[in-house]
């Protein structure tokens, strides 16, 4: 499988704030692709979906066609973009690159269309900041392989169509309700990504202290795992906070203990809650009384981006239940409330 990376797909620094929970790829180079799955079957967790993949992925081969058009949503970390190499390794194919914000113009996207070789792959990452003038082009290519381009001005304005090769669009967003209807409606495979089950993280766990020769015990691995957040980027990016506290406190020896040392310092509580969890659930008890609170004021009490706290931050919260989304605004549950009152009394480390 061949990945050609020509269009950039990065974050655009100035318009998002810096991630929490260290979301970022780009802060995690050293386990970033080293210990991405290429295959289905390295590929953990999520069996239903990768069940449907499969008999997607074969009925296709058999027939000698690209994929279907695949749509991936879900929170942050959860594998989206691995899966999207997995599904073009598994079909043979190529992947191009890019991402919603990079494509600013319509010629942007017919560059890449055209680009395309027979069966490639378009990874369209961030899908859901596609500009709308960008969207036109993209629904004939996905439906016809086709892309009307208007030449000329005026009484000389004639429309010039372009036929492309077969390819598959894989989009991928962590916010599927900002995609348009009409976009959304011309994938033929559409699936949400799940948090993981702690058994799976701690096979993700395994699966990368192998990789990168880091000897642990398995419980120490489980507790890691429980504090993931049901994030696999997350449980990489853990293991390697406690493998450096191990390296320099306890001569490289990972017990349950070092991780619940290491994971103390790095401020992450046994049910992994860190420090803008906290925060957030504090804030809705201490200024908003338990709430409900919009999420507008309470991202302005806090001084964060909303977007942020309503990708990154709240959907792992309400997950837990320790909040809930009402027409009202955000509320805290009983178990939000009781939380707080732990981490108000000190007693979030156990
Ligand atoms: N199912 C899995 N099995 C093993 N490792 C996984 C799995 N899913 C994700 N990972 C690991 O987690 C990391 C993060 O995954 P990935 O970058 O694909 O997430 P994403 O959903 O694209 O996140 P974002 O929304 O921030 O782009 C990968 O580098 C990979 O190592
Ligand atoms: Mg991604």
């Amino acid at each position: 499988m061949a990945t050609e990376r020509w269009v950039s797909a990065t974050k655009q620094p100035t318009d998002l704030p810096d991630p929490p929970h260290g979301l970022d790829p780009g802060t995690d180079p050293s386990l970033g692709n080293a210990l991405r799955p290429t295959r289905l079957d390295e590929y953990i967790g999520q069996a239903e979906l990768k069940e449907r993949l499969r008999i997607a992925i074969e009925a296709a081969k058999s027939r000698s066609e690209p994929l279907d058009h695949l749509l991936l949503h879900g929170p942050p970390g959860l594998g989206k973009t691995t899966l999207a190499h997995v599904v073009a390794s598994e079909m043979g194919a190529s992947v191009k690159v890019t991402s919603g914000p990079a494509l600013t113009k319509g010629t942007d996207l017919v560059g890449a269309l055209t680009r395309l070789e027979a069966n490639d792959v378009l990874f369209i990452d961030e899908i859901h900041r596609l500009p709308v003038a960008v969207e036109e082009f993209i629904y004939p290519a996905m439906e016809d392989l086709r892309i009307d381009i208007a030449v000329d001005a005026g009484v000389h304005a004639r429309t010039v169509t372009v036929t492309l090769k077969p390819f598959t669009l894989i989009g991928a967003t962590t916010r599927a309700g900002l995609l348009s209807s009409p976009l959304r409606s011309r994938f033929g495979l559409t699936h949400n990504l799940n948090y993981y089950e702690p058994g799976e993280l701690l096979d993700i766990l395994c699966r990368s202290a192998g990789l990168l020769s880091i000897s642990a015990e398995r419980d120490a691995l489980e507790r890691v795992a429980l504090r993931s957040r049901g994030t696999p980027r997350i449980a990489n990016r853990l293991l390697r906070r406690v493998r450096d506290y191990a390296q320099v406190r306890t001569g490289g020896v990972i017990s349950a203990t070092t991780v619940d040392e290491a994971l103390a310092l790095e401020g992450v509580d046994e049910i992994g809650l860190d420090e803008i969890d906290r925060r957030y659930l504090t804030t809705i008890h201490k200024t908003y009384q338990g709430g409900p609170v919009g999420l507008e004021a309470l991202a302005a009490t806090m001084g964060e981006d909303a977007g942020t706290l309503a990708d990154v931050v709240e959907p792992f919260l309400l997950q837990r239940g320790l909040v809930a989304r009402t027409t009202r605004g955000r509320e805290l549950t009983k178990d939000g409330t009781d939380r707080v009152r732990k981490v108000i009394a000190g007693e979030v480390w156990t």
